[in-house]
């Protein structure tokens, strides 16, 4: 293809094909956007299946049946255990770093101790089970990290407990309520997947060199971390706290909007009539917020919504209700991007076995816009 051919520029990507893909839409049944993994709508999969039913649709294809869910749960149960290695890292990074940082490094040490790091990248079976592996695993690092900086015994993970109530339980110390194991099993499965977000991309860009599975999903961990994308759910917090009061959210949002700042939890490049995850997140949120005692921050919510609604036209996304949910269920903010991370992995491992199974390296152009072509004047002429 000669280096001249004009080709298209949109800034950020924003609307550009990058890949085909058979794991999910956010195009929605009428095309007004909605979002289905492999044909099923989000809000039937919330519903109706737990994460790891729905961890194994994004990765084999399929919902399980009772017989395969079982063994794929045993699977993950296996997995949950972590070398003893890592545990004397987390207990050794200094308290300051991030919880995401330190997820970051935990899966770089998780694939020098994988049964699978020999195999080649693009071994789908092998690539199934690092995935399968990372699932139990990164929850258990999240939670012995958090242990650790909470100062407090770490909590071997309980086989009597699902993948929801277990990390809760290995958190804080404690078996969820049914109510509070179920919100937070939903809060995973919305977050397990979402089309070709930016994390999910950067997964796909890496492994599109024939890199393997553990540094695409290295690539999406730091990619997540941002503000603008999966960071805004701890950042959506702050807004709530700052705000602190149903009758100042007018004035805090008019001011913020007037300084051009952006509102954590609102907005989304593809969903521009609102995010179906946001909608059926805020249910639980509100069963949960009353159970635990904390309506007063529904009721300084609202308000923000109506604000932000009114005066961007910009809705909130799934960051603003999971962002309540995790308070209320004793989460410290700081790991929740982690548990965005944590569930995301198996759409982002999804991703990374369906690129490498149809590879074709990611290489896009750059328009330049730098000084025209020129000499090198020696040293001496450079004045
Ligand atoms: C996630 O892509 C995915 O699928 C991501 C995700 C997933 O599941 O993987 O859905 C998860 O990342 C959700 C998004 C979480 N991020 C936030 O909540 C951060 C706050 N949101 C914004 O930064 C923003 O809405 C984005 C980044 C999410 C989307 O931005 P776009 O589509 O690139 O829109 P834009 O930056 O071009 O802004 C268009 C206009 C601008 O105003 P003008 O300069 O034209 O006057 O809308 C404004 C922006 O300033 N705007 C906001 C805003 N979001 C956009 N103004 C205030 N608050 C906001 N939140």
């Amino acid at each position: 293809m000669s280096t001249a051919t004009a080709d298209i520029y949109r800034p950020g990507l924003e609307g550009i094909i990058a890949c085909e893909t058979a794991i999910s839409s956010v195009e929605g049944r009428q095309g007004a956007g909605g979002l289905e993994y492999r044909g099923y709508p989000i809000e039937e999969l919330a519903e109706s299946a737990t994460y790891l039913e729905t961890a194994h649709l994004l990765l084999h294809g399929h919902l399980p049946t009772q017989a395969e869910l079982d063994a794929f749960e045993d699977r993950i149960r296996a997995a949950r255990a972590v070398p003893e290695p890592l545990i004397e890292l987390l207990r050794n990074v200094p308290r300051h770093v991030h919880p995401m940082d330190t997820l970051r490094t935990s899966v770089s040490v998780l694939a020098h101790y994988d049964p699978d790091l020999a195999a080649s990248p693009t071994d789908h079976a092998a690539n199934v089970r690092k995935a399968e592996r990372l699932i139990g695993q990164m929850a258990t690092a999240i939670a012995y990290r958090e242990r650790i900086e909470r100062g407090l015994p770490l909590l071997a993970p309980r086989d009597d407990l699902d993948h929801a109530a277990n990390f809760l339980y290995m958190v804080n110390g404690e078996v969820p309520s049914e109510t509070k194991r179920k919100a937070f099993d939903v809060s995973l499965v919305l977050y397990a997947e979402h089309e070709l977000n930016a994390s999910t991309f950067a997964a796909r860009v890496t492994v599109s060199t024939l890199s393997d599975l553990h540094s695409g999903i290295v690539s999406a961990i730091g990619t997540l971390k941002g503000p603008l994308h999966g960071g805004a759910n701890e950042e959506a917090w702050k807004v709530l706290e700052q705000v602190g009061d149903p009758d100042k959210a007018h004035a805090w949002i008019t001011a913020a909007l007037g300084r051009k700042e952006r509102i954590m939890g609102f907005g989304h490049r593809v969903y521009k009539t609102g995010d179906p995850r946001a909608r059926i997140l805020k249910r639980y949120c509100q069963q949960i917020a009353h159970e635990a005692g904390e309506d007063r921050w529904e009721r300084i919510a609202e308000p923000i919504e109506r604000e932000v609604t009114a005066q961007k036209h910009l809705p909130p996304n799934v960051d603003w209700p999971s962002a309540r949910l995790y308070h209320y269920l004793g989460l410290q903010i700081h790991i929740y991007t982690p548990i965005f991370a944590m569930a995301r992995v198996a759409g982002w491992a999804a991703h990374v076995i369906e690129q490498l199974d149809h590879n074709r390296l990611m290489r896009p152009r750059a328009r330049y816009i730098g000084q025209p072509s020129r000499d090198v004047e020696p040293i001496e002429a450079r004045g």
